[in-house]
């Protein structure tokens, strides 16, 4: 393992920080541990060295493969489940009331390998079925690793990755490929648009959403990154749209018009309540 002096520690955590809102003040073995195989791909013995490549590298390759290796990508289907019975429960009833025959504008930031985002259109499809209400949907789902992305696009998920997901629905929105896997259906990916978005991007948040998941993400930022984060959040969230974070996290709301109307669950209201 190729071993992070202090400069180099500190100048990884700085760019990580500065560029991507992540917090990797306490994480230097993690750096080590992850990033050692990728120096040696680069054909490099140290970390300073690398970060010559990578701030010279104009195609940004060097600073994805950085990225994808430094995130933390952990999730599963149907995690913390409680808010998707919120959402089956309250949100949607309330949301198609104004979406019958529209569609319902859906952001899901930071989706990882993608089950966050297939459970999300798992519900819909699942409530326009049982409701009859003929509300379409759309859901952007981004992340800032390509390599989460490309597994989130292709779909495509072990027999224990899918563990947790009713046997009704893995028979209705997969299909199995070969005899450990699964893969989605069509008619929940064709509602899913996945792009690779830097969170903290000045041009993000331009789009308006009825409904934004962006749970566990936030938790790995610095106090201002997260600041940051929150104001675009609620500036892409249209009056009267839901916001639904991690329940390990917490909004500051001094300077939000954001209110909690379930646990991790805050609802962006057309004038402030108090
Ligand atoms: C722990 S996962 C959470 C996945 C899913 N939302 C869930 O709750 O299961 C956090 C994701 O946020 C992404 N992420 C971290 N910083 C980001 C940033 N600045 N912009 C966009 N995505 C980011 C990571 O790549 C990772 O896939």
């Amino acid at each position: 393992m190729i071993r992070l002096k202090e400069e180099e520690f500190a100048e990884i955590v700085e760019y990580m920080r500065q560029n991507y809102g992540i917090n990797l003040e306490k994480k230097k073995t993690l750096i080590e541990c992850r990033m050692s195989k990728e120096l040696e791909k680069q054909g490099v013995e140290t970390f300073g060295r690398y970060m010559e490549l990578l701030k010279k590298d104009t195609s940004g390759t060097i600073a994805s493969n950085m990225v994808s290796r430094l995130t933390t990508n952990y999730t599963y289907f149907m995690r913390e489940q409680a808010h998707f019975n919120i959402l089956r429960d309250h949100i949607l009833p309330e949301l198609s009331k104004n979406h019958s025959r529209g569609f319902l504008n859906v952001w899901c930031a930071g989706c990882s390998t993608g089950e966050e985002c297939y459970t999300i259109a798992m519900i819909l499809q699942d409530y326009r079925e049982r409701t009859g209400n003929l509300m379409n949907y759309r859901i952007l789902a981004t992340d800032i690793s390509n390599q989460v992305l490309d597994k989130a696009r292709k779909g495509i998920y072990t027999a224990k990755e899918a563990e947790a997901l009713p046997a009704e629905w893995k028979n209705k929105y997969f299909r199995a490929e070969g005899t450990k896997s699964y893969c989605v259906d069509e008619r929940l990916k064709q509602n899913i648009r996945f792009q690779n978005q830097n969170l903290l991007s000045p041009g993000i948040g331009t789009e308006q959403f009825d409904l934004i998941f962006c749970r566990n993400v936030m938790i790995y930022f610095d106090k201002k990154a997260k600041e940051t984060l929150v104001k675009k959040l609620e500036a892409g969230l249209k009056p009267e749209g839901y916001l639904v974070i991690g329940h390990a996290e917490l909004l500051n709301r001094g300077e939000i018009q954001l209110e909690p109307v379930f646990p991790a669950v805050y609802k962006k209201y057309k004038e402030k309540q108090r």
